[in-house]
């Protein structure tokens, strides 16, 4: 009982925290017309973060109207069924691809990333359990997480293990999210969704039950956390953009394999055949899982598609690169000359370059392979496949990969340096599109040109994998 009025009380938080800001009285009675009118005037403005904190709301009272507040997010749901306007609440939270590959149950967070929303409150519950209860941690991620990862496994023979990611009608009206590709039981949402789940859960369950947590300043933190000056240098460790690198804090690939194992185990005592039976087979497939998700998902940075950021498309036909690459060329863009800290403001300036790459250079498109923000993400340019205009001479040979700002004086943030040195060489490598031992240059090393930045090529002269030319 103590532990249902603690989900109550947290859920009911998050109404008396957007009260002030909003002022609505709510009871059940009036809930669709409340939402309804909630989503016109609030959600326009803020994107489909609004979304989210408006189905936690909503969670909140459904949970306060009951005699015997819902104990687990299966009942939560059930409880919501019996309310007015099911169709809408359920699909903010049902996860479902339609035949058309339009992915449903999921919301644009501010940070452009798109959440799947059953497995975070999933996550959120079990994190809030755990912290009435003292269950164990790692009982947890088989809710959020590795049960979606098992069973795509299991069954990628028919599909692919593992993504799409998709993208939005329009990102300042987002109604519909349309997948990339053919779906698996593991689209990125879910695995974002999931992510966040564990972390905020690991937060959650985390803390001293004598001082609870805001449910609701937990999540506008870490999903309205607004960045300033040089970015991520001086944000909190715990928002969304830095969800690949807590989550690589908090659990280990082998624990990860673990716990894929043994939600399987369960899955199959619980509910039946899960696709592979027991024994080696499955193990084989769920290590090859376990290894393809991290190389994906954890050694990866992640990248904002092209679509997301509303590229025109390519003039004229693309010249397919011959992979793997043997070279990396770090740019500055000089022109921002400051760093783009939000999504709305990296996408503006991938917008721009654009319109100059392609307007006046004549270029076909953005010329860099890719462009890192300070903002947490990395924006595609031409990609992984196409041959980009970015480095005179050499554009079949490398990447190039440029860090929206000006970096003649002062150095990009430590997370930009990191997503470009770090994670997306990693991610390159490992996908076998740059060579292992492959080399950096600057810019300037092969054209006339003081990029990307005497500050910025001091500090690339130290990296491992710089080069002179070679004559
Ligand atoms: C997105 O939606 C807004 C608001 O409805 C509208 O003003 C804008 O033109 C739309 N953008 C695109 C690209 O359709
Ligand atoms: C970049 O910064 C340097 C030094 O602060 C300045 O001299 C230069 O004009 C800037 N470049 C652009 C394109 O703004
Ligand atoms: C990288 O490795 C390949 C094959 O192992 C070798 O032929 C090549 O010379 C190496 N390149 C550099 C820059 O070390």
């Amino acid at each position: 009982m103590a532990q249902a009025e603690n989900i109550t009380r947290q859920f009911k938080t998050i109404k008396v925290c957007l009260s002030h800001r909003w002022p609505v009285l709510l009871n059940p009675g009036e809930i669709g017309a409340v939402l309804r009118e909630f989503i016109r005037r609030y959600c326009s403005m803020m994107g489909s973060t609004a979304t989210l904190i408006v189905t936690m709301v909503a969670l909140g009272i459904i949970a306060r109207s009951h005699a015997t507040p819902p104990r687990s997010v299966e009942s939560f749901i059930t409880a919501v069924e019996q309310v007015e306007e099911p169709d809408f609440i359920r699909s903010l939270i049902g996860h479902r691809v339609t035949g058309a590959g339009e992915e449903e149950g999921v919301v644009l967070t501010e940070d452009g990333a798109t959440v799947a929303l059953a497995p975070l409150l999933l996550g959120v519950e079990a994190g809030l359990l755990a912290e009435e209860g003292g269950t164990p941690l790692s009982s947890l991620y088989p809710l959020a997480l590795a049960r979606t990862l098992g069973l795509s496994f299991l069954r990628s023979r028919a599909s692919p293990p593992l993504g799409p990611g998709g993208c939005w009608d329009n990102v300042t009206s987002p109604l519909t999210f349309t997948l990339a590709g053919t779906p698996s039981l593991a689209t990125d949402a879910l695995i974002n969704g999931g992510i966040d789940g564990v972390v905020l859960g690991a937060k959650l369950s985390g803390h001293s039950p004598k001082w609870p947590l805001q449910l609701s300043a937990l999540l506008r933190r870490y999903y309205q956390q607004h960045l300033w000056g040089r970015g991520l240098d001086s944000a909190p460790r715990l928002i969304s953009p830095r969800r690949r690198e807590n989550f690589r804090k908090l659990v280990s690939p082998a624990l990860l394999q673990e716990q894929v194992l043994g939600s399987l185990a369960l899955y199959r005592h619980l509910i039946g055949d899960p696709g592979m039976a027991e024994g080696a087979e499955t193990e084989a497939a769920v290590t090859e899982g376990v290894e393809l998700f991290v190389r994906t998902y954890l050694d990866c940075p992640p990248i904002i598609p092209r679509c997301q950021w509303g590229a025109e498309p390519y003039r004229g036909t693309p010249t397919q690169l011959v992979l793997p690459l043997a070279f990396l060329y770090v740019h500055h863009t000089a022109v921002p000359s400051q760093p783009c800290v939000s999504f709305q403001q990296c996408a503006n300036d991938m917008r721009a370059m654009q319109r100059f790459h392609q307007d006046v250079r004549g270029w076909d498109d953005i010329g860099y392979s890719f462009v890192v923000g300070s903002d947490g993400y990395v924006y595609e340019g031409r990609g992984w496949h196409w041959r980009g205009a970015h480095t005179k001479g050499h554009n079949s040979l490398g990447y190039g990969v440029s860090i929206i700002g000006n970096y003649t004086a002062s150095l990009p943030s430590g997370p930009a340096l990191e997503l470009l040195h770090d994670r997306l060489t990693a991610c390159a490598v490992g996908g076998e599109r740059l060579v292992a031992n492959y080399t950096v240059h600057g810019h300037r090393q092969l054209v006339d040109t003081t990029c990307p930045g005497d500050a910025f090529f001091s500090e690339i002269k130290g990296w491992k994998h710089f080069g002179e030319v070679k004559p």
